[in-house]
């Protein structure tokens, strides 16, 4: 399809983003993780880990030990008395739990305020992680916390796009929905890249688990259920649950390969549904506590 952007000052402009575009890829000029953020995230790798210190340096974030203290009191801990500091609750989540809320906050934090493209990607982006939490524990897969890390993380290349590109991608996104087709396409003619490389290269350099970096950098090429790339798969049956759940980021996710639906448990329609069904719950029920405060 014909780009619907005006001519030379748009390609101005687009040459412009792509040089900066080309420039992180280069030098790795990418978003780091919060301050605090990173040194939770190194403390928690800590055999020795002292938890009081732990909440000393969590409560120097206001934003993330606010978060913390709300996913402990939510309702999936079903507690009768849910806790009311941070010390009871990072007990009560866990250190896994507590690493899935700090990358969860500074995810966030490379989305833009008020920015509409921003804010549907921040949402798809939490459907899909809340998409693979699911179908992962109903398929019997070990890690549900890798799952939904690398849901949250699966478009993250795209952040880079809006914080670099707000109006230009918010065309793109447009044109998506008059013409169809895939972002991916769309990414290369605007920016002579897509975003699964940027993905890859800020989620190597925040130093996430291997498979994390792999399964954002194949979410859109390579989706069968090689057992050495299965959260790649995952997001592309996630990402098609959630496109029929309206939770979609513009395009329209393809059916997954037949191994992926097999290897996820979502033959039929009947389990569609019934998944489709579930995450738009799981979404209606969780995205608040993931939110800014
Ligand atoms: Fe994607
Ligand atoms: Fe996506």
């Amino acid at each position: 399809m014909q780009s619907t952007l005006p001519n030379s000052a748009t390609s101005l402009a687009r040459d412009k983003v792509r040089n900066y575009f080309r420039d992180v890829i280069d030098n790795h000029k990418l978003p780091a993780v919060p301050i605090v953020a990173g040194k939770v995230l190194q403390m928690i790798q800590d055999p020795n880990l002292n938890v009081e210190k732990l909440c000393r340096l969590l409560s120097d974030d206001a934003a993330l030990s606010g978060r913390v203290l709300a996913v402990s009191r939510s309702p999936i801990f079903a507690l009768r008395n849910p806790p009311n500091n941070l010390a009871a609750a990072v007990k009560v989540l866990g250190l896994r739990a507590l690493n899935t809320i700090v990358l969860a906050n500074a995810t966030h934090s490379l989305c833009l305020k008020g920015n509409k493209t921003s804010e549907k990607l921040w949402n798809h982006s939490l459907a899909v992680a809340l998409a693979m939490r699911l179908l992962a524990k109903r398929a019997g897969y070990r890690d549900g916390d890798m799952a939904f890390l690398a849901g949250l993380m699966h478009d993250v290349g795209q952040m880079i796009f809006v914080i670099g590109d707000p109006q230009g991608f918010a065309m793109i996104g447009q044109e998506m929905l008059q013409g169809g087709g895939q972002m991916v396409d769309k990414e290369h003619e605007a920016y002579d890249m897509d975003h699964t490389l940027i993905g890859m290269r800020l989620l190597e350099e925040w130093n996430l688990d291997d498979k994390i970096p792999q399964a954002a950098l194949n979410h859109h090429s390579d989706v069968g259920a090689d057992e050495n790339n299965e959260l790649a798969g995952l997001i592309a049956v996630a990402e098609y649950v959630c496109g029929k759940a309206e939770l979609g980021f513009f395009a329209v996710a393809p059916v997954p390969p037949e191994a992926a639906i097999k290897r996820w448990q979502l033959d039929g329609e009947e389990a569609i549904a019934k998944a489709v069904e579930d995450v738009a719950k799981a979404f209606n029920e969780e995205s608040a506590l993931f939110k800014p405060a």
